[in-house]
């Protein structure tokens, strides 16, 4: 089963320089998957040139005719449609979601380059006034180059929500996987070959953080670092990034308020809080993980939380009646469930914790099941970012408390609010210190829309036109008419 993969640099599949390789695994089973190259400064070094080359050079970028990049974008997007059963059954087996969800994903990262294929032909300036006598133009230019390290929980979709935007500019990238899911991404390579990005456009260097991520952001060819993953690698890169002044666009994690007002459709709420925060194994940046409920209805929505919890089926990502994979890997795997057994010592009252699937196949597997704790918002379950299937249910009372107790957190990536009252709703929507807020919904994040958040979730914004922002410089050209 184990394939030797390789990566993809310069227009070329290639080892690693040093020979090095590791294994990306199936969560579900433990099992290997692939061997991958195990990338190091030298390739990061080789990749960078070729990117960087690729943009003075004149192959990509300002020298390339927009719908000429508009094209490719199409192509690739038709070339991830054509794939899509595929792609997601890779996806499933590297990083474990079920195969609906990875579905969903690979049509989003499909969509993802058709939408930003558009906009390759749509980016332009401006023309401010300055007087009679003189003209002003304000043009935007691609950035450069790009590095673009992703996480393991989206993992091809992440990689597209920078990939897309940074091609559709004009800039040139290298993309770093996460280690734990590497496979996607060098397919993504295989459909960039095919739709003719030219070679060094579009780098894929496999590895791990510190090894394969790390050289990026010192490295001076590089001019930005476009990075989704945990807050504490994060920061860091914010902070060595700092020295070269690269431009940084950071998205993290977040610990999203969940808000059921006792007017609530309660049924639609229950549903979707459940969802929100047990979708995609909790594994999700804006997980609705701090679940706060009125009073009024607070036992209510506890019981049918816990339905929906118990109906959870865990399992393989490929068995189509999974509604729950294995977490990433072991070490997710354990983090998570040290935030769950600490849980009760900490002052949290376990409600529900689900089984692990039955199946000896799966005995070797990462899972952990859905679990739900009554907490309140001091404790470590309601301030950390745990990235698994644990909810924290907290009552309140007033409108006032409920956005209080929102906004006291460091995070402030999303939001999501139930209530049949508008009014409400807005006010509330208003009040919460968060990038992104849902009203009767949670989790949606469609390409056309905006993502990014405030606080310690991150700087800068993705997707839809603001994440064209990102790799975009803006020059003025001032014309003396006189
Ligand atoms: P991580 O932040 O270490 O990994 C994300 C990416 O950064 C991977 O590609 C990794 O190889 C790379 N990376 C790691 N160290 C690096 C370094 N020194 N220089 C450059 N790149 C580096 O996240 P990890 O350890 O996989 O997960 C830890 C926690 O992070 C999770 O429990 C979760 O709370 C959070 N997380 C948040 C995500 C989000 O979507 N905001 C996604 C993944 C994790
Ligand atoms: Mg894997």
């Amino acid at each position: 089963m184990a394939e030797n993969l390789k990566m993809y640099i310069d227009g070329r599949w290639v080892e690693a320089r040093s020979g090095a390789t590791f294994v990306s695994t199936n969560p579900a089973t433990g099992q290997a998957l692939a061997t991958v190259p195990r990338g190091g400064a030298e390739d990061v070094e080789l990749a960078v040139t070729a990117a960087r080359r690729a943009f003075d050079g004149g192959s990509w970028g300002s020298a390339v005719a927009e719908r000429d990049r508009s094209r490719i974008l199409f192509t690739m997007a038709q070339l991830v449609a054509e794939q899509r059963q595929e792609l997601a059954e890779l996806e499933v087996l590297d990083c474990g979601k079920p195969i609906a969800d990875a579905l969903g994903d690979i049509d989003e990262v499909s969509f993802m380059f058709e939408y930003y294929g558009g906009w390759a032909t749509k980016i332009s300036g401006d023309i401010p006034p300055v007087g009679p006598e003189a003209m002003s133009l304000i043009v935007k230019e691609p950035v450069g180059v790009c590095g673009l390290i992703v996480p393991w929980n989206y993992p091809m979709l992440m990689a597209a929500q920078k990939v897309a935007p940074a091609l559709a500019t004009g800039c040139t990238v290298v993309l770093k996987p996460a280690e734990q899911t590497p496979l996607t991404a060098l397919r993504m390579a295989e459909i960039a070959e095919q739709a003719g990005v030219p070679a060094g456009v579009f780098n894929v260097v496999t590895g791990f953080g510190a090894e394969a991520g790390a050289p990026m952001l010192t490295h001076p060819g590089v001019d930005k670092i476009s990075f989704t993953g945990s807050k504490a690698i994060g920061t860091m890169i914010q902070r060595t990034c700092a020295d070269q002044l690269k431009r940084v666009t950071l998205e993290l994690g977040g610990k999203s308020p969940n808000i059921i007002f006792a007017d609530a459709d309660l049924d639609r709420a229950v549903e979707g809080s459940a969802m929100g925060v047990f979708g995609n194994q909790g594994e999700v940046c804006s997980a609705g993980s701090r679940i706060f409920v009125h009073r009024s209805v607070y036992d209510e929505v506890l019981q049918g939380m816990t339905d929906v919890a118990a109906g959870m089926k865990l399992g393989s990502g490929l068995d189509p009646e999974t509604t729950m994979g294995p977490l990433v890997s072991a070490l997710q795997r354990d983090r998570v469930q040290a935030y769950i057994d600490a849980g009760p010592a900490e002052g949290a009252n376990l409600v529900y914790s689900g089984r692990r699937p039955v199946d000896p196949a799966l005995a070797n597997g990462y899972f952990v099941p859905p679990t739900i704790f009554e907490a309140t918002n001091e404790i470590r379950l309601a301030r950390e970012e745990i990235f698994g299937p644990v909810a924290a249910v907290i009552p309140f009372s007033e409108v006032d408390e409920v956005v209080r107790l929102s906004n006291d957190t460091e995070y402030g990536l999303a939001a999501a609010i139930w209530t049949r009252d508008i009014g409400l709703a807005l006010r509330t929507a208003k009040s919460v210190r968060a990038g992104v807020v849902w009203i009767n919904d949670s989790q949606p994040a469609p390409s056309e829309t905006m993502w990014g958040g405030y606080k310690q979730s991150g700087i800068g914004r993705e997707l839809g036109r603001y994440a064209l922002d990102a790799y975009l410089e803006s020059k003025q050209i001032y014309i003396n008419l006189s």
